[in-house]
């Protein structure tokens, strides 16, 4: 899959609205994830707010791109929908991966900024939104038109690999 070895962290992005169609390509890509049981125990908050993009900025210091993007889109989990409650965090993972995928396809960039499983930065992004106690936060994906390029590095290290034995 070329999306795959394509796929860079996109931080700066032209000051071009994202379509709606793309956008709900985006998330409909994040649904398609495998989850533990099939529980999908995600929601999305599609930001392009200005003064809410500024706000999730703030959320620590590698995130101030946000600030420059017109959109964010904010992976939730809600614990209603959880069978399996320890995977949850590996099921948003594998949703914010695919996002990041979709994006590379439709000509979009992207980045994943980590907020859980850190405390601080989950309590202050339910605070911009006033999230109830059963919502929790995962990550925040800013999207846009690149200004950089996805272009592909080679990472693959031979080393890592063992066949059989671990030696
Ligand atoms: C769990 C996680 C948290 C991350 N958090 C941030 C972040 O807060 N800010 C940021 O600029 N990049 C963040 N990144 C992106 C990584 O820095 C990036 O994926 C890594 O440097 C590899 O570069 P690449 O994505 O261009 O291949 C995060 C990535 C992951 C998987």
């Amino acid at each position: 899959m070329e999306v795959i070895f394509k796929r860079r962290s996109i931080r700066r992005y032209q000051d071009k609205e994202v379509e709606k169609e793309k956008i709900e390509k985006l998330l409909r890509a994040a649904m398609q994830a495998p989850s533990a049981g099939n529980q999908r125990p995600w929601e999305f908050i599609v930001v392009k707010d200005k003064a809410i993009l500024e706000k999730l900025s703030s959320v620590s210091p590698y995130s101030k791109m946000i600030a420059k993007a017109n959109l964010a889109i904010v992976l939730l989990c809600n614990k209603k929908y959880m069978k399996y409650p320890e995977y949850w965090q590996q099921d948003i993972a594998a949703a914010t991966q695919n996002l990041l995928l979709e994006a590379v396809y439709l000509g979009l960039g992207a980045v994943w900024l980590g907020i859980a499983p850190l405390k601080e930065r989950m309590e202050y992004v339910k605070g911009i939104f006033n999230l109830p106690e059963n919502i929790d936060v995962f990550s925040i994906v800013p999207v846009g038109y690149p200004l950089e390029e996805n272009k592909f590095v080679d990472r693959y290290e031979e080393n890592r690999v063992k066949f059989d034995r671990y030696e």
